[in-house]
């Protein structure tokens, strides 16, 4: 995947048959200025994004995976050659990295679910921080992408927790880039340019916390529950996209609703039903326990068999707590 998108660098937008002039610069005003990106797009979102027919939407993005060498199909020994690349990130908590193999995966979302106070944002602090370790000590050597949509992100939580972990504050905020997003569109957009923050840093983590609180608050009733979905379904491929072609964890969140109908003994359920559900690789389901404890409880995992520990929540983040 790497080695593609230097090769594809050598050839721009302009040498596709279908792109002239007028054409290019629609496509770079909406941020498909690459070979790549074009070649991964759907010709629905180029054609009503750029203003073009999604015929010639269609024809453009053959060309761009022609050119970008990008089949329809990889075969079994290039996915696993491709997911030879995985790398995992810890999260603090040697019993939560047990638990998901060795830590979060590259090439894949991982959702952390669970009511208010269950510490989910405070597992998005921890990984921003850790992503900047050392590979040795479980991190990536990189930095992180943060769309915060509710206002909770806190430099003074990265203070401590860098603090903690022995690693220099300042050294570790300059690696993190926070986005706040005012509304489920901006957020779909912040997503998009991800990849343009990708060009000039090594982002290697992109967090979305929360996930679907805009989502929730703007599509209220049955009425718009479709259109809600169909936003929601779009964003999680536009982030499951990113994190395969830049090799990248994506870490997003996402609060509860009571579902007694639903969930007997359990009355919860994770907003986003089956969309969220369905593109998120890894889902983990937090509840509060005792004083600074959580349970931890690995859901639906392709891979991993279910099961759950306890982390502990304090000043210093995440931890096994004993
Ligand atoms: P919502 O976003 O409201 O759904 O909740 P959340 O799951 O994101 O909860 P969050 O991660 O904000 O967890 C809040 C909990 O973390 C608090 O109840 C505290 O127990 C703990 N916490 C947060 N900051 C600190 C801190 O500085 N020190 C200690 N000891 N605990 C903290
Ligand atoms: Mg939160």
């Amino acid at each position: 995947m790497a080695g593609n998108e230097k090769e594809t660098k050598k050839i721009t937008i302009e040498d596709l048959a279908g792109v002239g002039e007028a054409t290019a610069e629609k496509l770079r005003e909406n941020g498909y200025d690459d070979i790549m990106t074009l070649a991964v797009a759907s010709p629905k979102d180029l054609s009503e994004v750029s203003g073009i027919a999604e015929g010639a939407a269609i024809k453009i993005i053959n060309a761009a995976r022609k050119a970008a060498d990008v089949g329809n199909f990889e075969t079994g020994e290039e996915i696993l050659a491709r997911r030879k690349d995985v790398r995992k990130l810890t999260t603090g908590s040697k019993n939560l990295d047990d638990l998901l193999g060795g830590g979060l995966e590259t090439q894949s979302i991982t959702e952390f679910f669970g009511e208010f106070g269950s510490g989910k944002t405070q597992i998005m602090h921890q990984l921003a921080v850790n992503v900047t370790m050392p590979f040795e000590k479980g991190g990536l050597e990189a930095e992180t992408m943060i769309i915060d949509t509710e206002n909770t992100f806190r430099p003074e939580r990265i203070v401590q927790m860098a603090r903690a972990k022995g690693v220099d504050p300042d050294e570790t905020l300059k690696r993190i880039h926070v986005a706040r997003a005012y509304n489920s569109h901006h957020q779909i957009l912040l997503a998009e340019k991800a990849a343009d923050l990708a060009k000039e840093f090594n982002i290697k983590l992109v967090v979305v916390d929360s996930l679907t609180s805009h989502f929730r608050s703007e599509y209220m009733g049955r009425g718009s529950l479709a259109e809600r979905q169909q936003l929601l379904n779009r964003h999680m491929h536009d982030l499951l996209k990113f994190s395969t072609i830049y090799n990248a964890i994506i870490a997003v969140t996402n609060q509860v609703s009571a579902r007694p109908d639903v969930f007997f003994g359990d009355p919860t359920t994770p907003i986003g039903g089956n969309i969220v559900g369905h593109t998120a690789t890894f889902r983990i389901y937090l509840r509060k326990s005792k004083a600074g404890k959580r349970i931890a409880r690995l859901i639906d995992s392709p891979y991993l068999p279910e099961g759950e520990t306890v982390i502990q929540l304090s000043e210093d983040g995440i931890s096994d707590g004993t």
